[in-house]
């Protein structure tokens, strides 16, 4: 298999995209951490459906986590994460240091006001500025047409798409569908973390959501009463701990008290070291 071609220089990048577009070459992109699973792999899949040519990135992005989170110990393999993407026929890796993407005296940061504050903006400070921010720089260096996100973070989809919108970047959003392994458990690099009886205990994000739908399907509204049978689920099942369990407008991330059309049920709890999120659009599709 020929070698993956790959550029970490940020010009470069540019002067590639550019040569691309003047081919008339639509651009496609995925940015990642690293750490590749199966649901970036959907992205890259979905992604060459899209357009010409396929740009995965791969940046562990220090401006989004905290001083207290894990970027340290951020999962990380490179070599893996080539073989797969070889394996996808991706076009192009995309791998910047961090010193290319954050000189000495850097100072530009996107604040996505009110869709970055609720739900894990409440709890992870920053996270979503430094999300957004590099997700701002990939788009100028990497000059995508279109870019793949995943609905398992459908915060950041909705945050992403704000920003696209307020600052009339011209990037088609494409959001996926959220992957699971086969017992249930949504796809995430820090599901590494996992030891199996904590893997087992994390089955009851997917189970608490299954709960809340039902309990909609059933014709109960308030929301209160759904999140209770939330907590009730993640309690039974130590060590999950939740951080968060909130409905909210699907679009603006709002909390609403009752259940009157499509309404988003985000969920958080950690289990051992790993923080996870789930979520479901109840009574109705993503917008
Ligand atoms: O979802 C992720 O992996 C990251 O938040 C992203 C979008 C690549 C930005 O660093």
């Amino acid at each position: 298999m020929a070698a993956l071609p790959n550029i970490s220089d940020i010009r470069e990048m540019q002067a590639w995209s550019d040569h691309a577009r003047r081919q008339g070459k639509r651009i496609v992109m995925v940015p990642t951490m690293g750490f590749l699973h199966e649901g970036h792999l959907s992205l890259v899949r979905q992604g060459r459906k899209e357009g010409d040519c396929l740009v995965v990135s791969i940046f562990a992005n220090p401006a989004q986590f905290a001083p207290s989170e894990d970027f340290g110990s951020y999962p990380r393999d490179l070599e893996r994460d080539v073989r797969l993407l070889m394996e996808e026929r991706v076009d192009l890796l995309f791998n910047p240091t961090a010193e290319d993407m954050y000189p000495r005296g850097y100072q530009t940061y996107v604040d996505v006001e009110q869709v970055s504050r609720p739900l894990c903006g409440a709890h992870r400070a920053g996270h979503f500025r430094g999300v957004a921010t590099v997700v701002l720089k990939l788009f100028h260096i990497v000059r995508p047409h279109a870019a793949m996100f995943g609905l398992k973070d459908y915060q950041q989809v909705q945050v992403i798409r704000r920003m696209s919108e307020d600052l009339n970047l011209d990037v088609e959003i494409v959001a996926c569908p959220t992957v699971r392994a086969s017992d249930g458990l949504a796809m995430s690099s820090r599901n590494h973390y996992l030891e199996p009886a904590e893997r087992e205990a994390a089955r009851c994000l997917q189970s608490a959501l299954g709960k809340a739908e039902a309990l909609v399907r059933g014709g109960e509204t308030l929301a209160e009463r759904i999140r209770e049978a939330v907590v009730e689920e993640i309690s039974r099942h130590p060590p999950a701990r939740l951080e968060y369990a909130d409905l909210c407008d699907p679009k603006e991330l709002q909390p609403v008290e009752e259940v009157k059309g499509p309404t988003l049920l985000a969920l958080c709890a950690w289990v051992g070291k790993a923080r996870l999120i789930d979520n479901r659009v109840l009574a109705g599709k993503e917008p």
